[in-house]
């Protein structure tokens, strides 16, 4: 007999977790952000006028957790394709250390919730000292919307999860929207360059549809990576905030020890921890810095690392290839790899029986400092 609508188990779909239907619903989320956002002159976000735009010389992104991780993407995004100088702040830290703003910059804050108590005050502080503040969130007349001058709505749909996927997809994309939308309206996107960004946004919705070959994958892996010193999620670029993203999801349910770091960064220090019960996810494009993060992989496998390599090709050096399509544009294989992480924290905490909707100790909407 059907089960009522009002049920968890409906509301679910059949899938086993909140966190699951979310993950396999970015491709639906992302074919909603882009609707009515691509024109014949590119990219449009009617809630914000180009001339308002157009006035601020720099913008300060501030968030806290996977939002943060979407703020230091879109940080990439923002001086690469805006040419847009961009700061990027972690709420809890700006509040207290009495920050410089550039009074002719953008504040911009990024919540899923529009209630995290950190990022809402970062925001009134910035008001209080004059600056225009502009809202990514995914809940219309929240605290933050309603303090906030200007809004894009993230269009992610209610997120029950307390760990967060499709509000991550969402503020990604629309931080990559704002880029362009910029980029546009300071004449600093050649032809050439915005076709190639409108031809990538519009296959989004492929590269975040989960394949069932990868997850079925992901899930008999999952059990070799149950034990052990924990684990370092590591990238290049856009592909280190997702390093962190990744590493943050797998601390979140499964509650092992797991640091995002840039692939670089590992030999001043980190590398020290290198051996073979010390698990390394290495996020490993085909289409940015390939022979760079090449090479520090190399490094950690001769210290005798168990490397999990992302990637779309063979690496003789890893213990296990996770393989993703290769595509010509970094912010696929970064949707693509994005899920690959979602789906493999996800199957690591159900083999240990966490309950991955409701990890220990964690809330949806962080309300107090
Ligand atoms: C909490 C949640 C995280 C979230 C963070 C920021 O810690 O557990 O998943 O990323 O708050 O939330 P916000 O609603 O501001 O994006």
């Amino acid at each position: 007999k059907p089960l009522p609508a009002t049920s968890a188990a409906a509301q679910k779909e059949g899938f086993r977790y909140f966190m699951e239907k979310e993950t396999y619903e970015q491709s639906a989320v992302v074919s909603d952000i882009l609707t009515g956002r691509i024109g014949k002159g590119g990219i449009r976000l009617d809630e914000l006028p180009a001339d308002w735009l157009k006035r601020f010389s720099s913008i300060t992104l501030c968030a806290c957790g996977t939002s943060y991780h979407a703020a230091l993407t879109g940080a990439y995004l923002l001086e690469r394709l805006a040419k847009v100088p961009t700061r990027v702040e972690i709420a809890s830290e700006f509040r207290y250390r009495e920050p410089i703003l550039d009074p002719t910059g953008l504040f911009a804050v990024i919540s899923q919730s529009g209630e995290t108590a950190d990022t809402l005050e970062a925001l009134k502080l910035a008001s209080a000292q004059g600056l225009e503040t502009l809202a990514l969130c995914n809940v219309d007349n929240s605290s933050i919307v309603r303090a906030a001058s200007h809004t894009v709505l993230l269009r992610a749909g209610i997120e029950k999860g307390v760990a967060s996927t499709k509000a991550f997809t969402a503020q990604v994309m629309a931080l990559w929207l704002l880029a362009i939308y910029w980029g546009q309206a300071r004449s600093e996107l050649s032809e050439e360059t915005l076709a190639r960004e409108l031809d990538a946004l519009r296959r989004v919705r492929v590269a975040v549809k989960v394949q069932p070959r990868v997850h079925d994958r992901l899930h008999r892996l999952s059990k070799r990576y149950l034990h052990g010193h924990g684990f370092f999620f590591i990238g290049r670029d856009i592909f280190y905030p997702l390093a962190l993203e990744g590493a943050l999801k797998l601390k979140e349910i499964s509650y092992l020890h797991a640091e995002g770091y840039p692939a670089g960064e590992m030999k001043h220090g980190p590398i020290a921890l290198a051996d073979a019960e010390l698990f390394t996810v290495a996020l490993m494009p085909r289409s940015c810095l390939h022979e760079k993060i090449k090479s520090n992989v190399e490094e950690l496998s001769a210290r005798d690392a168990t490397i999990v390599a992302i990637t779309t090709e063979y690496f003789e050096l890893a213990d296990d290839i996770i393989q993703i399509r290769a595509y010509d544009h970094p912010m696929l294989e970064f949707f693509e790899m994005m899920v690959v992480l979602q789906l493999l924290a996800l199957e690591i905490a159900v083999r240990l029986g966490n309950d991955v909707d409701m990890p220990r100790n964690l809330a949806k909407s962080v309300t107090v400092e």
